[in-house]
């Protein structure tokens, strides 16, 4: 049995250095390790050996079959890369050649910071609502106490769509969600509106996030706290801000909240018009008459709104000085985010 094995052995060593395809290859294979293979006869033939003789032939048989298929594998492994540089010659393609890479998106800054504030106030118990983006005249003006001739309906700003408008605040979603549900409430509405205005701080579309609480026992101290928490997560726990009296048809009191300029730490410059102060947010305690609107009593319920630009966040988080890079899709530009 030693012997065939060795004749075996120099039969394989001939052959296989005469193969030259990949396909000589698998035949040389299978007539060596396949089912009716050298290496399977041997194996039946061990059987009519005597059992102190089994295992030995076995070692033996055993030790061929590794022998074979390791220079098999290598020999393999030299046709395959010659078979590639071959179709290199032929067809002019390197596969060998490293990939261009491809560099992963990321997710826009708007969107970076929209969901940064969701989830700020997420953590304050308020949840997500939206709004329609084209409002009827009623929504967008009428039950915010927006009356026919507020300048806040100047054809200027406003986008009309025949007798609709595109929203030009959040604010409306408040109505929707005061028709639909009945108080307590606390919800936040993130979206995009419209105003017809264009230039290095303003464009036709911009997103805000709006904010409504609903409650029998709310003061305007509540604002306060919800109101600075939130800036205070965002800008940093060592902000400084402050409310400014201010005046919204949909709120009263009303107040804007300016943070100190992050620019130049409250110093005065160019960003802050030399106050040291930057307008942050619009807010105030919802108007009686809002909640005539919707038909909750304006006798039981007090509620705080507030109404936040996500741009001008970003813009004061990240110290940009154009609104309008953010919409110009300039990869050299998003890729910082
Ligand atoms: N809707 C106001 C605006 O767009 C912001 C605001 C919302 C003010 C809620 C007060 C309360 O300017």
């Amino acid at each position: 049995m030693i012997n065939k094995l060795k004749q075996y052995q120099d039969d394989f060593d001939l052959l296989i250095s005469k193969v030259s395809s990949l396909k000589e290859l698998a035949e040389l294979r299978s007539k060596f390790l396949g089912k009716k293979g050298c290496v399977s006869l041997m194996l039946i033939e061990m059987r009519s050996l005597s059992d102190d003789q089994k295992p030995q032939a076995g070692k033996h048989i055993n030790e061929f079959k590794k022998n074979i298929a390791t220079l098999i594998q290598e020999k393999t492994q030299v046709l395959e890369k010659t078979s590639d540089q071959t179709s290199v010659r032929t067809e002019g393609f390197d596969t060998t050649l490293p990939g261009r890479g491809n560099s992963p998106g990321s997710i826009h800054p708007i969107s970076q910071i929209m969901d940064e504030v969701i989830s700020i106030f997420f953590s304050l118990g308020f949840r997500v609502e939206e709004g329609p983006e084209i409002e009827s005249d009623f929504y967008n003006f009428e039950a915010l106490n927006i009356p026919k001739d507020h300048p806040a309906r100047d054809m200027q700003d406003t986008f009309y769509i025949g007798e609709e408008v595109l929203r030009t605040h959040t604010s409306p979603v408040q109505i929707h969600v005061m028709e639909n549900q009945k108080p307590p409430l606390r919800i936040i509405a993130p979206g995009k509106v419209f105003r017809c205005d264009s230039d290095i701080s303003h464009t036709p579309m911009f997103h805000q996030i709006e904010g409504l609480m609903v409650d029998e026992n709310l003061s305007f101290g509540d604002l306060k706290g919800v109101m600075n928490s939130f800036l205070y997560e965002v800008f940093g726990k060592q902000t400084k801000t402050r409310f400014r009296p201010s005046f919204f048809p949909f709120t009263c009191p009303s107040a804007e909240v300016d943070i100190e300029c992050v620019m130049c730490s409250g110093q005065g410059c160019r960003v802050c018009s030399k106050t040291g102060w930057l307008e942050i947010l619009g807010c105030g305690m919802v108007d009686p008459a809002v909640f005539k609107s919707v038909d909750y009593d304006p006798e039981r319920w007090l509620g705080f709104a507030f109404g936040l630009g996500i741009e001008r966040i970003a813009m004061l988080k990240y110290k940009i000085n154009d609104i309008r890079l953010f919409f110009e899709n300039d990869l050299r530009f998003l890729k910082q985010f």
